[in-house]
This record gives structure tokens, C-alpha cells and sequence, in this order.
């Protein structure tokens, strides 16, 4: 089963309008790149102006409402997302989860309402540095798989992004035997839980992806994709990223 690549950009709460040239750069690149998928989830506050520069990548947000409308003081729905001209969002990010307390139940009922409205969805799983020390790393993403993986998903719209928490922002990663093992893992529970369609699910890695890594971590077994944070913000950094997953297909 091919995969097509899909390297995404998570901006976090970064980005103002003079950011928006690099969205225009990025979105060059992405074209420049047909064969490979390319999203950036930038602050809600720039979506509409991202997807008027954005020709040739899902623009995206970082987080949505389970709800359509309603009383929810501060928060974004999926229909308001796709007005504004977002495609795609990540849901259940570790930040979410440690900074709001989002469970995986949550990030199910985000990608739920999300699919309602068309918009395609990453929805991220990872374990801690204390899970992985004792050694309960694979049980961790197994369990938040089987809660936040909704029954109906299918490669056309559903993407899953492993990020070990301890790898975000802070320069580590894990071995690419690391990545393989754990990808192979959560494969394998979506093949337990949706039949044959996990073939066609792909599967991100995220947490301190670069340009100089992001070969080996791009075609290594079962990775589909990169998410990445830091190296997203710059054309600079992002493009090379970009320029790796295109180089392999
Ligand atoms: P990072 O973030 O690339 O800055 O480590 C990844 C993420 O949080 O998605």
C-alpha cells in the first residue's frame, strides 16, 4: 500500500500578518512538490489570510469545538474553521492535553465533529518521558489509539501523528528503530479496530523534526509524514522538510 506523504506544519501560538510571506514561500514549495501532501496549522486569527496565500497547502488549525455552535465561550466550531478556510486540524496535541486537560475521549469527539464538516484530521497520540523510562511506552499509544480513533476512519480524511511528548521542542528524538517500533504498534491496533482500511491511515511523526533528520525519520517503515512545530515557522526551515519527503517518491 503507497501512502503519499504528508509533511504538517503546527505553528502553536505563533504567527502574526508579517508572517504570512512565509506561508506564501512554503505554499511555492508545496507546489513545487506535487507528490507530496503539505499542511500548516497556523493561530485561527490567520487562517482565512493563510488560505488566501496558501495555494497548494492545507491550511489548518490547531484545535476544534465538538460542537457545531453553541454556548462555549472562546472556542471555535468546525463549520466556523472551514468558513474561515481551514481544511485540516490537529486534534488532541500534548499541549492541549497537559494545558487544558483534553483526554482522548475529547480529541475522539474534535475529530468526530470535524469529519462532519469535511475537514480532514491529525489527531495525535504520545507518551511521556516517565511512561517511556518504565517501559510502558507501546501500552500508552495503544490505549489512547483505542479511545480517540473514531469507528469510520479511512485514509481520506483521518491521520494519526505520533509524538512522544518528551521529543517536542526539545531537540531529541527517538531512534529511528524507536519510531519504526512504536509505528508498527499503532498500525497494528488500527488494523485491530478498523479491519484493512489502517493500511491506507497514514501515520505522522512528530517532536523535533529538521531538515537534517527529516530523511531517515520520512522513510522509515510505517512513517507517512512528519508534524512538525519549531522547524515550521521559517520557509527556511520548513521547505528542506518538504524537499525530503518529495525526494524519496
Ligand atoms: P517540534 O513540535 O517540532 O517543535 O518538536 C512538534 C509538535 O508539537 O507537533
Amino acid at each position: 500500500m503507497t501512502r503519499r506523504k504528508l509533511v504538517a506544519g503546527n505553528w502553536k501560538m505563533n504567527g502574526m500578518a508579517r508572517d504570512l510571506d512565509a506561508v506564501a514561500a512554503i505554499a511555492a514549495a508545496a507546489r513545487a512538490h506535487p507528490d507530496v501532501d503539505v499542511a500548516l496549522c497556523v493561530p485561527a486569527t490567520l487562517i482565512a489570510a493563510a488560505a488566501s496565500r496558501g495555494e497548494g497547502v492545507w491550511i489548518g488549525a490547531q484545535d476544534v469545538h465538538a460542537n457545531d455552535a453553541g454556548a462555549h465561550t472562546g472556542c471555535l466550531s468546525a463549520p466556523m474553521l472551514v468558513e474561515a478556510g481551514a481544511r485540516v486540524v490537529i486534534v488532541g496535541h500534548s499541549e492541549r492535553r497537559a494545558d487544558q486537560n483534553e483526554t482522548s475521549h475529547d480529541a475522539w469527539a474534535k475529530a468526530a465533529a470535524a469529519h462532519r464538516h469535511a475537514m480532514q484530521v491529525i489527531l495525535c497520540v504520545g507518551e511521556t518521558e516517565a511512561e517511556r523510562e518504565a517501559g510502558r511506552a507501546e501500552r500508552v499509544v495503544q490505549a489512547q489509539i483505542e479511545k480517540s480513533v473514531p469507528e469510520d476512519a479511512t485514509g481520506d480524511w483521518f491521520t494519526l501523528a505520533y509524538e512522544p511528548r518528551w521529543a517536542i521542542g526539545t531537540g531529541r528524538t527517538p531512534t529511528l528503530e524507536e519510531i519504526a517500533c512504536i509505528h508498527a504498534i499503532a498500525r497494528a491496533k488500527l488494523r485491530q479496530m478498523i479491519g484493512d482500511t489502517a493500511a491506507g491511515i497514514r501515520i505522522l511523526y512528530g517532536g523535533s523534526v529538521t531538515g537534517a533528520n527529516a530523511g531517515a525519520i520520512l522513510f522509515t517503515e510505517n512513517v507517512d509524514g512528519a508534524l512538525v512545530g519549531g522547524a515550521s515557522l521559517t520557509a527556511a526551515k520548513f521547505v528542506p522538510i518538504i524537499a525530503a519527503a518529495a525526494a524519496g517518491n
